[in-house]
């Protein structure tokens, strides 16, 4: 956007000049660097003294809460493909790791290392290779660093990376921790998550931990947007027979019984694994596996923008 296109209101009383700019979307940057230029022009024209004001339009921005009853099943892939998903698909979407003891997505999305700028008391997100800016935990402390913090820091740790300078983010994906403990509640009550989105694996017993985080989201009045099935399907890239170590259809039949949207099936693939290590999306790039992350993400924005309208 051009800086005149940011100009709301322009005065002049005297030598004095009033301006005042419209910088939504803009980060640190490149508001310093818009009235720089408009100081500057205002002085060009006789201006002895300028005053700059600036507004920003208050993006409706909603949290897609991504929960499981237990750890290991996928839920940190999901949110970092769900996220590059929905951006490929044309919206602005921000990531936030919540796993504050355990952070995965600095590796799942190749910003291991970096360190959020800070304006003042609000972050700014790390942005990643995949068009998708994030904070996570991880991108605080050093590496391997032990995380010990009790509840209360916690909690506030968490509120930093939510209440950060999203910009115009529309959707923020929050990949939670593990369990159903005080912590997860209280962010949920907290951050008001407009939908949270289950993962599972087709296995009886992830089944029955994903009913205690439904049970979960439901306490904190959090609506349910569906389930997603991980780890279903092994295909042996040896002899590319399918073996079904987890079982499978399993989360589906559960979603159905517990009244719940089905979302999706991921297959148990080494080739998401290896990526998901080396810091790159699977639904960054092509195949059948961003196709599966593509229509899981279009299941949730349907359901997103349903909600709206
Ligand atoms: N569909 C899948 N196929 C292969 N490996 C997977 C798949 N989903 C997750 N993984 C691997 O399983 C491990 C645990 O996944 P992660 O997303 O970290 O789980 P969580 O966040 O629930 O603890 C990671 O090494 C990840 O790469
Ligand atoms: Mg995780």
């Amino acid at each position: 956007m051009a800086a005149g296109a940011r100009l709301q209101t322009a005065k002049a009383e005297g030598e004095t000049a009033s301006i005042i700019l419209e910088v939504s979307g803009l980060d640190a940057a490149g508001r310093a660097a818009l009235e720089a230029k408009v100081r500057e022009a205002a002085q060009a024209a006789g201006a002895a003294e300028v005053r700059v004001g600036m507004t920003a339009e208050r993006v409706n921005r909603r949290i897609i809460a991504v929960g499981s009853g237990k750890g290991g099943v996928g839920k940190s892939t999901l949110s970092a493909n769900l996220a590059v998903a929905m951006a490929r698909l044309g919206r602005k979407v921000g990531l936030v790791d919540a796993d504050i003891y355990g952070p995965s997505q600095p590796r799942l999305l190749a910003t291991e290392g970096r360190k959020p700028e800070a304006e003042g008391q609000k972050l700014h997100p790390v942005q990643s290779p995949w068009g998708v800016p994030m904070l996570s935990m991880g991108h605080l402390v050093q590496p391997g660093q032990a995380i010990a913090w009790r509840g209360p820091m916690a909690g506030n740790a968490l509120g930093q990376l939510i209440d950060a300078h999203w910009g115009d983010a529309e959707i923020l994906v929050v990949d939670l921790p593990p369990g159903t403990g005080d912590v997860q509640l209280t962010m949920l009550q907290k951050h008001k998550p407009a939908g949270a989105v289950i993962v599972s694996t087709p296995q009886d017993l992830a089944l029955m931990d994903a009913a205690r985080a439904i049970r979960l989201f439901e306490q904190g009045q959090v609506p349910l947007v569906g389930m997603v099935e991980n780890m279903a399907g092994y295909v042996c890239p040896h002899c590319g027979g399918t073996s079904d170590p987890f079982g499978t259809g399993g989360a589906e039949t559960a979603a159905k019984a517990m009244g719940l949207p089905f979302l999706g099936r991921v297959p148990l693939n080494l080739a998401i694994r290896q990526k998901s290590d080396a810091g790159e999306p699977p639904a960054a790039g092509e195949g059948p596996e961003a196709d599966i992350f593509a229509g899981i993400a279009r299941g949730v924005l349907a359901w997103l923008d349903a909600q709206q309208g």
